[in-house]
């Protein structure tokens, strides 16, 4: 069971830097969301889940900003990694690593004990979402906060069309589920609406949805890596704005449960 309570120890810093994430179109605008949420208690030290949090992207740093995270993932191979990066980050002991199935929490994660959870890049892969997401409501103090990231339906079909696949592009845009067929690496992808009726049937209230990825995958490789900052500025600018917001290639959700 998680829940712990101490002093926290230093903050995400807004820049990259060895304090802080690095900030890159991936990560930026997910961050300045989340920093605000952090922003709201900055003596307190947050108790984290991480569900299907991979190799700690988001864990690692969260830690060294001193709240103690568990990440429930299904893969031994990413606990590992992520085991490996937290003690090289001197976080070991503010990072658990459980494997688990994120729709089973109930017996990993005590009921109602968790300030902030993050579900990123995972409800797009699951079996299904909605048992899930109530799992992470659940999970979820009264007032706490949930992060989810979910692939976009838009940018997959546009993305497919660009690349000259119109007959996958149209499979796409037909399925209700935004899933190209058995041969697509994804079972589903969301619209905002979508996506929010998802959260709301679980009892969460969303309160701000970005988008990620404006623009990141559209680019010449060129541009994107030649000028890294203003690309990171200008995701930051469109994210929060239709009809900008749609067609990004994850869209970004941060709802909470009611107090
Ligand atoms: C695309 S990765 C995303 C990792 C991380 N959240 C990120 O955004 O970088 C998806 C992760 O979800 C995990 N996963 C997939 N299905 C899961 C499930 N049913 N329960 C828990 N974790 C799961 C995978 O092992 C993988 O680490």
């Amino acid at each position: 069971m998680i829940g712990a309570t101490g002093p926290r120890l230093f903050r995400v810093e807004q820049t990259p830097g060895p304090a802080g994430p690095s900030l890159t179109p991936r990560t930026a605008v997910v961050w300045s969301v989340l920093r605000a949420e952090l922003d709201r208690r900055p003596a307190a030290e947050l108790t984290v889940l991480d569900v299907g949090g991979g190799t700690g992207g988001f864990a690692v740093p969260l830690a060294r900003a001193g709240h103690r995270v568990t990440v429930v993932d299904a893969s031994p191979d990413a606990l590992a990694a992520l085991s490996r990066r937290a003690a090289e980050a001197g976080v070991a002991e503010r990072v658990r690593a459980v494997q688990g199935d994120g729709d089973a929490l109930a017996g990993l994660v005590e009921p109602a004990s968790v300030d902030l959870v993050l579900c990123h890049a995972v409800l797009e892969v699951v079996d299904d979402p909605a048992p899930v997401v109530s799992a992470l409501a659940d999970a979820l103090r009264p007032g706490g906060a949930a992060s989810v990231l979910v692939a976009g339906r838009a940018a997959a079909v546009l993305g497919r069309a660009m690349n000259g696949h119109l007959d996958v592009a149209a499979a796409l845009a037909a399925d209700p589920d935004g899933s190209a067929g058995p041969r697509d690496t994804l079972r589903r992808r969301f619209d905002a609406e979508g996506a929010t009726a998802l959260l709301a049937a679980a009892g969460l209230t969303v309160e701000e949805i970005h988008g990620v990825r404006v623009l990141a995958d559209l680019l010449p490789a060129a541009v994107a890596d030649g000028q890294p900052g203003a690309l990171v500025e200008l995701e930051r600018a469109l994210a929060a704005r239709p009809p900008w917001r749609d067609v990004a290639a994850q869209l970004h959700l941060f709802a909470r449960r009611p107090a």
